[in-house]
Parts: structure tokens; sequence; C-alpha cells
């Protein structure tokens, strides 16, 4: 039989969508590359004698980083990540103790001890070693170090970046709030995938995507792809350094908080609260954490990821709300969107 090429992929417009609009979600995929993380922290957690010291007694995360001489930081990441797997729950005063499968298994002078949960150079378990020793400085930073990245790294990056956020793009411009919007800032916003979602689906709203200057011009190819200069304009500032434009009654922090340590965060939500006019929102697209630090799963381990990267964390929405009301937003609401994204909103009275 001769062969024949594929027939080309089809274009989004065929489910009558003005962006692509995934049948099902990406979380599967999400989960497995997120899962990659859990050998090498059981692997550090066993050599830091973590289960040991907790079967000895339950400790809080703050206690038991004291006992082992890391970072709270490191020690929530761990803990997270070990409690959502099923090796430590949380008792009634909040100290962690292990659960039955971890006192058979993980304690080294069980007759059931259990090792060898990923190769001895595993890319994260060396990686995270660094981290152990580095302390607060990531080993291997990121978006933190956006403007200090040669142009390969920087597109390289942001394709990655867009890949991960497209599927969650329709389920988030879908959101009632989009609708009330008439200017929308998107900050730190990447390869501009959201807000070309955001303003594909809504027809009324302008937006304008704030970043450094080689992701504006990645993201000013992308609009154009869409055919949408007229309602998406960009922006290049740092956001930390630069003046932020003023006109918009919203603005929106996609995966960006989670990026950076809380005294960052806290000067983002000032400069979005100081940039807004009264009315305004300010929308955060982030997957937080449980309120008690032990799932989900994937998002613990992906906050572990972030120590590798970033200065930031996976925020829980107790630690979101405390940072956007502490610069005076006011009627904090989170909602669901899509796998464990949320969209959480405050007001600028
Ligand atoms: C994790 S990515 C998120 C991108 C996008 N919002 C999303 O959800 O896909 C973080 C973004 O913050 C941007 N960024 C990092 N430092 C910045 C700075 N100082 N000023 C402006 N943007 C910055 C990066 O270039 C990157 O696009």
């Amino acid at each position: 039989m001769a062969w024949k090429p594929n027939p080309p992929a089809p274009s989004y417009n065929m489910f009558n969508e003005p962006f692509p609009v995934a049948e099902v979600d990406e979380r599967l995929l999400f989960d497995l590359s997120c899962s990659r993380i859990i050998g090498p922290v059981i692997t550090l957690a066993q050599e830091l004698n973590l289960f040991k010291l907790l079967d000895a007694a339950p400790q809080t995360i703050e206690e038991a980083a004291k006992q082992l001489k890391i970072s709270p930081k490191i020690a929530e990441a761990f803990i997270a990540v070990l409690a959502a797997f099923g090796l430590l729950e949380r008792q009634n005063d909040g100290r962690l103790a292990l659960t039955k499968v971890a006192k058979t298994y993980m304690i080294p002078d069980s007759p059931f001890f259990y090792t060898g949960f990923c190769p001895p150079h595993e890319w994260y378990l060396d990686l995270l070693r660094m981290k152990l020793i580095g302390g607060a400085q990531p080993p291997m930073p990121m978006a933190v170090a956006m403007n200090q990245h040669k142009i390969e790294v920087v597109q390289s990056f942001i394709e990655r970046m867009h890949a991960m956020i497209l599927p969650t793009a329709a389920d988030l411009a879908k959101q009632p709030v989009f609708g009330q919007i008439s200017h929308l800032l998107d900050v730190g916003g990447g390869s501009g995938a959201l807000t070309i979602a955001i303003a594909a689906f809504n027809p009324q709203i302008q937006c304008t995507v704030m970043d450094l200057k080689p992701v504006c011009e990645i993201a000013r190819k992308n609009i154009a792809k869409y055919g949408l200069e007229k309602q998406i304009s960009t922006v290049a500032r740092d956001m930390f350094e630069d003046m932020w434009p003023e006109e918009s009654d919203a603005i929106l922090f996609s995966n960006v908080f989670h990026d950076w340590d809380l005294e960052h965060c806290y000067l983002l939500a000032q400069r979005a609260f100081d940039a807004l006019k009264s009315g305004g929102k300010v929308l955060l697209h982030e997957m937080p954490l449980n309120d008690t630090k032990d799932g989900p799963l994937t998002v613990a381990c992906l906050s572990a990821i972030l120590l590798m990267y970033e200065k930031g964390k996976q925020y829980t929405l107790k630690e979101i709300e405390e940072i956007l009301s502490s610069v005076g937003l006011i009627d904090f609401q989170s909602i669901p969107t899509h796998t464990y994204y949320h969209l959480i909103s405050a007001k600028k009275p």
C-alpha cells in the first residue's frame, strides 16, 4: 500500500469555538510529570531521617524543620508530598505522624525497610540535594531569573509554559467575570495564551500582556496568529521595577505568585492595588495547596519541583487571602476552573 501523509491536524474552530478547547483535560499527563518528584523526596526524607524523627514523636512542619536543620519551606514541601502520597497523616493537634505503611516500610530498623525509589543520580534527586545545601536559592532558577537568561532559554521556557497552560485557557476565559471587564492587564503574561483565550471568548474586552521584552515579542507573534492585535497589546516592563499601566479594571496573575517568595508576592499585590481603579479586581490563576498542606498530591509535587527552579511554592487559599487582604483588597473569592486550577479574585474598595 502506498504511503500517505497524515491528514492535517484539525483546526480549532472544528468545535465552533474561537480558541482551542480540548475535549479532555490534561490531568493524566500533568499528574505523571509531577509524580517524578515523589521518589527523590522519599529518598531524601530517608536520608534526612525524617521518618525516624516522626516515629519518635509526631511534629509540626516547623518543629520538624528545626530538628532536621532545614528551612520550613523545604520541610513544608517534603511533608506535603509525603502526606499526600500516604506516608504521613495529620493528627488532630496538627502534628504529622507516620501512617501504618510508613511505620512498616520507612524505618531503617524495620524488617520490611524499603529503599530504591529512584536511581542514585536522578536529575531531581541531585537538584533537590543542591537545594538542601544551598538554602534560599533555587539551584536552577527559571522564571525568577528570566531577565538574565539567553534568548534560547527564554524561548524554550515560554514554549513549555505555553503547552502547559493552553488546555486550561478556555475554562478560564469562559468564567463570567471576564464578561464584565473592559480592560485586563495580564502581569507576567508569558506566551499570551490566556489573554488570547480571554479576548477570543469576550469580544468586549481590551487586554494588555505585560512581561519582559523578549517574552513580549513571543506573545506578539501568538496574538498575531489569532488575529487579535486590535484587542490585545503588549507592554515590556519589569513588574518589580517599572511603572504599570493604570487603565485596567482587572489585573491577572497566572502562575506568577507561585514563582516568588512572600516578600515579592506582597509587593506584586501592592503594585496591583495601586494600579487598579476603585472597584477593580485582582485575579489569580493558581493551583492552591490544601489549607492543611497535605494535598492534592500533584499540587504538593509541583510545590516541591518549584524548590529547584523558583523562589515560591504553591500557596494555600488562606495564604493568598492573607497576601491580598494585607494590601487592602476585599471580597476574596475562589472558584475551581480546570484540573487543579482556581480563579481567585479580590476587589479594590
Ligand atoms: C511561570 S510563567 C507564567 C506565564 C503565564 N502567566 C502562564 O500562566 O502561563 C512566569 C512569567 O513571569 C514572567 N516574569 C518573570 N520575571 C518578571 C519580571 N521581573 N517582570 C515581568 N515579568 C516577569 C516570566 O517571563 C514568565 O512569563
